[in-house]
């Protein structure tokens, strides 16, 4: 795994100096985020040895370097999910590559569903903290030392200050968030109802598919952590509606200025 990690890094120096101290994962439909940035070097995930290679629509599958906030980034434009086939080395692989280029702080963005009866569709909500279900956990099997620990402390997954530094953020621009506790699932189905509703009842605020398995591998190596979710849909609710991947996109689309503000000036104050 160590080598893998350590081909695709020296790869990706190889192409591009890059000395990113930022990474960045966008969720579905969150992708034009990149506009924001000055791009220095796109490098699609098929060029890089051992990448995976996205398959979901809404996702392009490339790292694009360069700068955001003044600081040196690098993105993800499409994520891997388990859902997808990749086992969970695979769906960590980007993040431990994007430690290993250098960064020191990981900002994750998702698409989520609501199960918290206050949110509404379009929502933003910082992940305080997550409840993993379903998924299998990607530090399963040996334990790589140089990533870290056999038994990682999970008793912050998503920093204190960084949660802080947002909600500061947001604060100062009447943009209103809210804070919750992000359930991951594997998907690809959307829940059932009885599921979102469990999923509330056990105090879950948000549900999704991915997330929880790079948090947890990023963790493992030490790199301080803040997500947020867009809520995209409402799982508990009382009418009879069904839930489309479309309609998740655009709900992320509509709510993705706001999330790019966010994520930019919290890239600055780092
Ligand atoms: N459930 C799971 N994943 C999701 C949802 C949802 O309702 N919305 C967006 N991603």
């Amino acid at each position: 795994m160590i080598q893998k990690i350590n081909e695709a890094t020296a790869f990706i120096r190889s192409q591009f100096n890059a000395e990113p101290v930022v990474g960045i994962v966008l969720g579905s439909g969150l992708g034009s985020f990149i506009n924001e940035m000055e791009v220095e070097k796109e490098i699609p995930y098929d060029h890089i040895p051992h990448f995976p290679v996205s398959t979901v629509e809404g996702h392009s599958g490339k790292l694009i370097f360069g700068k955001l906030g003044g600081k040196n980034v690098v993105a993800m434009a499409g994520r891997f999910h388990y859902y997808e086939g990749y086992d969970t080395a695979a769906v960590v692989f980007p993040i431990r590559v994007m430690k290993f280029l250098g960064i020191q702080t990981l900002l994750v963005s998702n698409a989520a569903g609501g199960t918290n009866k206050t949110f509404k569709v379009g929502d933003l909500m910082i992940i305080k903290d997550h409840i993993s279900f379903f998924t299998h956990n990607p530090l399963i099997g040996k334990n790589v030392d140089e990533f870290g620990p056999r038994f990682p402390d999970m008793s912050e997954p998503y920093k204190k200050d960084l949660i802080e530094k947002a909600k500061a953020i947001a604060a100062a621009k009447n943009i209103d968030i809210k804070e919750g506790v992000y359930c991951g699932v594997t998907g690809p189905t959307f829940e059932t109802r009885a599921e979102y509703k469990l999923l509330c009842q056990i105090g879950g605020d948000a549900v999704g598919m991915s997330t929880v398995q790079e948090v947890i591998a990023a963790v493992h190596m030490g790199l301080p952590v803040f997500a947020m979710s867009v809520i995209t849909d409402i799982g508990i609710r009382e009418e009879e509606n069904t839930i489309t991947h479309a309609e998740v996109l655009q709900a992320a689309k509509d709510a993705e200025p706001k999330l790019t503000y966010l994520f930019k000036e919290m890239i600055a104050q780092l």
